[in-house]
């Protein structure tokens, strides 16, 4: 029987720092309340004039995850690319990861699960591994929220947690079942869909529509989030998802050695940490600096914390994840 083993690591940080103290030239909030509700101290948005998109800078994250994994993009057999803020409404990033990358004619699926993006896309790509379909799957996580944010003191409660970013890794088959992915938990609740989300451009929310309407509190083309409903939500289901994975393996709290949440808000890895009692040092946080990246954070702090040898092998690293649809996660490997 196959396992599926995580081989390389990128990421990509556009590089224009947006402090908090910037973001308050723009709107009325300040440094002290953001990082007060949050931890973040500053993030990075895509610079004006940039080349750089969701899939570009996934483009950028995949060569240097492809590139440590000692394979090339010929070995590469399928793609996963979870966003949601893709380049187009359709098609999907992962086609353009094909073309951007020169690679073969593989198929390329997208993910649309936010937060919870990147780890529903370990999991996918682990199945493929698992029942022997492929053998190497390049899986990315990338965002590009800061074109599509609200700029002005109405957004503030959403503008000022998302920043921009993209991670990947490469995943390939392996023999031994006692290594890398051990079991994968999702989950979903639909029915708070509209609790967290971008309301258009859809099929009901249509452009031409809204600029019919002409309504200046239209706000349909700016995520909405209900933060504190979002957090109460966050906190159970992320303590669910690591608890399943655990049982799932025989596991124990003990046996974490590192966990890698979603990076939504320091408050709520905290909350875990403090719950399932681990060191500073077992829990990998960087929204500090680079904010909510959605799809893009578990992967961008899977590879930061891979990149400082935080991560060996055998270690026991967990990966969990909450976010809009509500969707939620965890990934259990033996690294
Ligand atoms: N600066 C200053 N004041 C602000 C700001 C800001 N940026 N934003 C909101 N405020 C004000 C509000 O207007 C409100 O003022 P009022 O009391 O006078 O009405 C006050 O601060 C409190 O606002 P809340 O929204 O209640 O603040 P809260 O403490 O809940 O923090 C936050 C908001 C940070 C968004 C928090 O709720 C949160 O982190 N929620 C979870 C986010 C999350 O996990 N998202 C999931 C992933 S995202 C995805 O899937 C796309």
């Amino acid at each position: 029987m196959y396992n599926s083993r995580i081989i390389g690591l990128g990421k990509y940080l556009p590089d224009n720092v947006v402090t908090n103290d910037d973001l308050s030239k723009m709107m009325d909030t300040n440094d002290a309340w953001i990082q007060e509700r949050t931890g973040i101290k500053e993030r990075r948005w895509i610079r004006e004039g940039s080349d750089d998109t969701s899939a570009v800078m996934g483009a950028k994250a995949a060569r240097i995850a492809i590139e440590r994994s000692g394979l090339t993009k010929d070995d590469i057999d399928f793609i996963v690319f979870a966003t949601l803020s893709p380049d187009y409404y359709f098609p999907g990033c992962g086609v353009q990861i094909q073309d951007m990358l020169d690679m073969p004619t593989v198929g390329a699926l997208d993910i649309r699960n936010q937060c919870t993006g990147f780890v529903y896309a370990v999991a996918v790509a682990d199945q493929f591994i698992k029942t022997g379909m492929y053998k190497n799957i390049l899986v990315i996580g990338s965002e590009y929220h800061s074109g599509g944010l609200e700029k002005s003191t109405r957004g503030r409660g959403v503008t000022v947690i998302f920043g921009d970013g993209a991670g990947a890794a490469v995943m390939s088959r392996i023999e031994d079942n006692t290594k890398g992915v051990l079991s994968s938990h999702l989950h979903s609740e639909g029915k708070y869909a509209e609790e967290l989300t971008v309301l258009g451009p859809s099929i009901k929310h249509w452009v031409p529509q809204i600029l019919e309407d002409n309504d200046p509190n239209d706000t349909s083309y700016y995520p909405y989030m209900n933060g504190t409903f979002v957090f109460k939500h966050a906190v159970v289901r992320f303590s669910e998802a690591i608890v399943e994975g655990l049982k799932t393996n025989n596991l124990k709290k003990e046996d974490i050695d590192m966990l890698i949440p979603h990076q939504a808000n320091l408050r709520i890895s905290q909350f875990i940490q403090r719950k399932f009692g681990l060191r500073d040092d077992q829990v990998y946080n960087n929204i500090q600096r680079y904010g909510n990246t959605t799809a893009a954070s578990v992967v961008i702090a899977l590879t930061e914390a891979w990149e400082e040898g935080k991560i060996k092998e055998g270690d026991t690293v967990v990966l969990a994840a909450f976010g809009s649809g509500f969707t939620w996660g965890s990934v259990i490997i033996n690294w």
